[in-house]
């Protein structure tokens, strides 16, 4: 077995930070430690460098179908694409379609991403059709190490639920340790609102935020909450956007109810002002929960350092202006809803330590250690220590580089924040154990990921 010895640089974890050397045997940490005369075949030089654990992203949508059209990265692109951002595990989501089984989306997804991947990878469910066959199967699923389950209370006719199957999901949720993630958006008032508002001609892109009503997704977060209490469950709210729905999330919280909530960094950055840029080009910032309004940033930095938000995930989910967004011209419904970020996270998280928004060690929790509690791959994945996965990123905190489709590696014709720039970047990439970037080189290899098989969520059990 060969022995990397990462040396000194600044192990930074969820709960620590430590001037110490880092000891790799095969693909596993086997110590840390300060002059311990280790030797190894390979030994990289961290001096003035961070050594964190690899990048947990916890909702990514490779291939993803959608409006038509289908997400640009594969999981082959979309994973390199995140290890070259320092990000090491993703967590995507099989899709279940309707009238089909769960286990026919499973295997569906298993066949899409296996032999592809350059990084280790899980999935979630998507439940598209919650019926007394899909409920059976969940308990099956969770044995497989697929624990986790999400639901649309948005897009009517496609993967929507309505309150009585998210009820019953909840409730099996409950039984078999199964975490149901929840997009919480008022889809049949917001499809109402989106005829009433093409009816008067307000086809643009910047309408899909005006009928995506703040007061929609709280109003839907809160039923979500109060749904997952009357079940028993806990819940976990995905792409959270808007101070109102926060202010449910943080309510119920503080009643004691296991609610949990993760944003992404589009919400923190982006704001309805990208939506209404001029001409088609807001589409490139069309997702949903959509972009808010920039006063809506700072509570949501609030939240992530009250920790009603816990998780910073991307939504990873790229479609190309030119053949994909404009899908969708003249018809702001049509548009494919999506961006791409699993590349940009770690580092727009680190900039936010530089801004002072968030702590060194805060930004490994939310980026590393809490999804991947949350998940169950912990502390498998997540952190530094004797026994979890060599998945670590070396991290140049002064290296400034601007963010670009130009250099980007997302399979995607824009970036999000075109010309930004943004200091910290990952220099050296482990999967477990093997270098996969390499100060400026790419040696990852599609098909060395691997699957990984869930426990239940690390904060319930
Ligand atoms: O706009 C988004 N978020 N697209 C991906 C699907 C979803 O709802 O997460
Ligand atoms: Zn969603
Ligand atoms: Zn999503």
């Amino acid at each position: 077995m060969s022995r990397t010895l990462i040396t000194g640089g600044t192990v930074v974890t969820a709960a620590d930070e430590m001037a110490v050397d880092v000891l790799v045997d095969g693909e596993k940490v086997v110590a840390l430690g300060v002059d311990q005369g280790w030797t190894a075949s390979t030994v990289i030089d961290a001096t003035g460098r961070y050594v964190i654990p690899g990048g947990v992203d916890a909702h990514t949508h490779m291939e993803l179908p959608f409006g038509g059209t289908f997400a640009s990265d594969t999981f082959e692109t979309g994973t390199r694409a995140a290890a070259w951002g320092g990000t090491t595990t993703i967590v995507d989501f099989a899709v279940q379609s309707m009238g089909g089984s769960l286990r026919a989306g499973l295997d569906t997804w298993m066949a899409k991403a296996q032999g592809e991947c350059a990084i280790d990878y899980g999935l979630h469910m998507i439940m598209a059709d919650v019926n007394e066959g899909s409920l059976k199967e969940m308990e099956g699923l969770v044995g497989e190490g697929v624990s986790s389950f999400k639901l649309f209370m948005a897009y009517p006719g496609v993967f929507y639920s309505d309150d009585g199957k998210i009820l019953r999901a909840l409730q099996k949720g409950a039984e078999t340790g199964g975490l149901i993630m929840m997009h919480a958006e008022n889809g049949i008032a917001i499809d109402v609102l989106v005829e009433q508002a093409l009816a008067r001609g307000n086809s643009d892109p910047r309408f899909h935020g005006v009928v995506r009503h703040a007061l929609l997704e709280a109003e839907a977060t809160s039923r979500a909450i109060r749904l997952a209490q009357v079940a028993g469950a806990p819940i976990y709210i995905v792409h959270l956007s808007a101070t109102e729905a926060l202010d449910e999330l943080a309510r119920a919280r503080d009643q004691g109810v296991n609610a949990f909530a993760e944003t992404c960094p589009q919400y923190l950055y982006l704001s309805t002002d990208d939506l209404a840029r001029p001409g088609f080009e807001g589409a490139k910032y069309v997702c949903s929960t959509p972009l808010r309004p920039q006063d809506h940033q700072a509570a949501l930095w609030k939240g992530l350092r009250t920790d009603d938000l816990s998780v910073v995930s991307t939504d990873h989910c790229p479609f190309c202006y030119t053949g994909q967004k404009d899908l969708g011209l003249g018809d702001f419904s049509k548009i494919p809803n999506g961006l791409p970020g699993v590349e940009t996270r770690m580092d727009l998280l680190h900039q936010a330590v530089l801004d002072g928004h968030i702590g060194r060690r805060r930004w490994i929790e939310l980026a590393c250690a809490t999804p991947a509690r949350m998940f169950g791959l912990y502390p498998r994945k997540g952190t530094i220590a004797p026994g979890s996965d060599a998945d670590i990123v070396v991290y140049d905190p002064t290296a400034r580089h601007v963010l670009s489709a130009e250099t980007h590696h997302m399979n995607v014709d824009y970036s999000c924040y075109e010309g930004k720039t943004v200091t910290g970047r990952a220099e050296t990439v482990l999967s477990r154990g093997r270098v996969i970037v390499d100060r400026g080189e790419y040696r990852g290899r599609k098909g060395d990921g691997h699957f990984l098989r869930r426990d239940t969520c690390g904060y319930l059990r």
